[in-house]
């Protein structure tokens, strides 16, 4: 299930979608629902306060003016002070919002990823989620956080800025109607344009820093082809790209500057004039044309932020969209609503049987990584699994862990049906030492902790011991509290490995599956990882898979597959005396040795 690359502009019905994550916080919502009606009716109030103070404060004449002035300038004040508390709370109570509900989001969209099955995760790329994550959250909280009060706030202020221009001059205002629908058509047109190329701009850096991000990655592979050059080239001319896109913003974005300075101060000045001729016929007040300047720049101001925030609501309406269809994938791999329990753990390890399991990636419907595979495997055995590469060994391993279900057949842990466990229960009964080893960016200590998070430091140690790491450990340059590097750099493969080992025992799982997991280490190494686990077997039931036949020998029975099947079961040395695949595998290996 790809996800798609939707337009940014969707329906704002959209938006509906986000409902759930406001629900908590209504009384939020209401706070700042009054504080913004409050400081609309304030905005609104100030015109009509100046004009009293014009025409009552200056105009009247005689003793009483000096008591006019002040008591008018008193209520101005008294109007600014309750705008700037009222503005005040309504920036923090929304912002808050915003904040909080962009947090949620967040949270609850890496939850949900997180939870996913290995599936998902081969069909999405995970700069793919990584900018849903941040940009797309991005364009919701500004609408969360500004745009819906925006929205509000122009919408008052333009039906009560309008009715107070109407309740002032009708004449006056009936010219200003078509002046401005004049003069904002353009600039509201003209500012879409300037946001479209501002899109463009930020979308190119974004490919520029995705490619930067992978290189990044790679720069040992670079080097080592001496492509140092190429890849500088090539991210200059995405960097160039968006030098461009973002220079055709710049020019727009000057032409309408000019164009909004111009436009609107000529209309300003044309209803000046207009309205300067009417006081001087004395059908005005000069209180009233003052007033009406004032409500005229508000609805001005309100039309071009609401046109403004309705292009936001649109992006953040493809946003949600998005993040929506994220969170409408569900993992196929479901824990069953009434899960069945786990027996006892006993003393010998976990029983595991397969009953003719067919098997094939959901990428490859026609071709079966596994078929018809049967295996009873007993508590406390070790079986060694070989066969040449992709005879799907490491799939065994996905299917023994429910990454995927198998389409046909049946896998039971200690006589309990994988499909009818806990997700948790069944992989807590499993330790894995995978095939590529992860190492996270941690020191020593805490990379081998993360088998078991609340394990102390000496289990840790003794772990470390049975996967004879500690003598490397140790020696690192802090010990324990070395810091491995990103991916684990500054480790050598064979350490690497041994680190993965420690983190899986230290788990101290009933059934340990082993992906090539001394395939990095030299004979002496291995030598040492493999005395060391001899302990560390005991109790628990192992699955090896290796291709060093010195690893599988000491296996109480060797698995031999080849496409997808099991084609040899047996002892090294009565497979050897089969003469069959496995018998060629070790001639090969012993020709090559000698
Ligand atoms: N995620 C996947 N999607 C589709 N096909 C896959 C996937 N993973 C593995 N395969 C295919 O399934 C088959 C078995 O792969 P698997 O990884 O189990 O081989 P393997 O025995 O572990 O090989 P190796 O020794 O090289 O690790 C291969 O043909 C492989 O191409
Ligand atoms: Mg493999």
């Amino acid at each position: 299930m790809p996800l798609t690359r939707s337009t940014p502009k969707s329906s704002l019905a959209t938006l509906k979608g986000l409902l759930p994550f406001l629900a908590p916080y209504k009384r939020e919502f209401l706070v700042a629902g009054i504080a913004l009606v409050v400081a609309a009716g304030a905005t609104l109030a100030i015109p009509y306060a100046f004009k009293q103070m014009i025409d009552l404060g200056f105009g009247a004449a005689g003793a009483k003016s000096i008591q006019h002035v002040n008591t008018y300038f008193l209520a101005l004040f008294g109007v600014a002070c309750i705008l700037a508390v009222a503005t005040a709370a309504r920036f923090y109570m929304v912002s808050w919002l915003g904040e909080r509900v962009t947090a949620d989001i967040r949270s609850a969209v890496y939850r949900h990823v997180v939870s996913q099955s290995p599936q998902f995760f081969e069909t999405t790329q995970s700069g793919e989620v990584l900018s849903r994550l941040t940009t797309d959250t991005t364009l919701i909280q500004a609408v969360v956080g500004t745009s819906i009060s925006m929205a509000l706030r122009n919408a008052l202020l333009f039906v009560g800025g309008l009715s107070m221009l109407f309740v002032t001059s009708v004449k006056l205002s009936s010219i200003i109607i078509v002046l401005l629908a004049v003069v904002v058509l353009p600039i509201v047109i003209f500012g879409r344009r300037v946001r479209k190329l501002s899109r463009d701009s930020q979308d190119r850096i974004a490919d520029a820093s995705a490619m930067a991000g992978e290189i990044l990655n790679a720069m040992p592979t670079v080097q080592a082809f001496t492509h140092e050059a190429m890849e500088s080239s090539r991210f200059s001319s995405l960097v160039e790209n968006a030098f461009n896109t973002a220079m055709r913003r710049i020019r727009a974005r000057a032409m309408l500057t000019l164009l909004a300075i111009l436009l609107v101060f000529g209309a300003i000045v044309f209803v000046l004039w207009l309205g300067a001729h009417a006081v001087i016929d004395g059908q005005m007040s000069g209180g009233e044309l003052g007033q009406f300047i004032l409500y005229a720049a508000i609805v001005a101001g309100a039309i071009g932020a609401l046109s403004e925030v309705l292009g936001e609501a649109q992006r953040a309406a493809g946003a949600t969209e998005r993040l929506l269809e994220l969170m409408a994938v569900h993992s196929p791999i479901q824990p069953p609503t009434l899960p069945q329990k786990l027996p006892p753990r006993s003393h010998n390890g976990a029983a595991l049987v397969l009953q003719e399991v067919t098997f094939h990636y959901p990428s490859r419907p026609l071709t079966a990584s596994l078929s018809h595979l049967s295996l009873v495997i007993q508590p406390g055995e070790t079986v060694a699994v070989v066969g040449p590469s992709g005879a799907g060994k490491t799939t065994l391993f996905q299917l023994l862990l429910r990454f995927y279900d198998p389409q046909q057949g049946l896998i039971t842990l200690d006589g309990v049906d994988i499909r009818q466990l806990d997700l948790h229960d069944l992989r807590a009964a499993i330790g894995i030492v995978p095939q590529d080893t992860v190492i996270f960016s941690a020191n020593a200590l805490e990379n081998i902790r993360y088998g078991r998070i609340e394990a102390s430091d000496a289990e840790v140690i003794a772990a470390a011991k049975m996967a004879a790491a500690h003598e490397f450990i140790e020696k690192l340059p802090q010990g324990y509290q070395s810091f491995l590097g990103e991916r684990g750099v500054r480790l050598s493969g064979g350490q690497r490995q041994r680190i993965a080992i420690a983190r899986a025992l230290l788990k101290n799982p009933p059934l340990l599956l082993l992906d090539e997991a001394t395939s990095a280490l030299d004979a002496e190494s291995e030598r040492l990882v493999q005395s060391a686990l001899e302990a560390a077997l005991i109790g628990r039931t192992t699955l090896i898979i290796a291709h060093r036949l010195a690893t599988v020998q000491r296996a109480d029975r060797i698995i031999v597959m080849e496409n997808g099947e099991i084609v040899e079961v047996g002892t090294h040395a009565s497979l050897i005396a089969l003469g069959g695949v496995y018998a060629n595998l070790a001639a090969l290996q012993f020709h090559a040795f000698s």
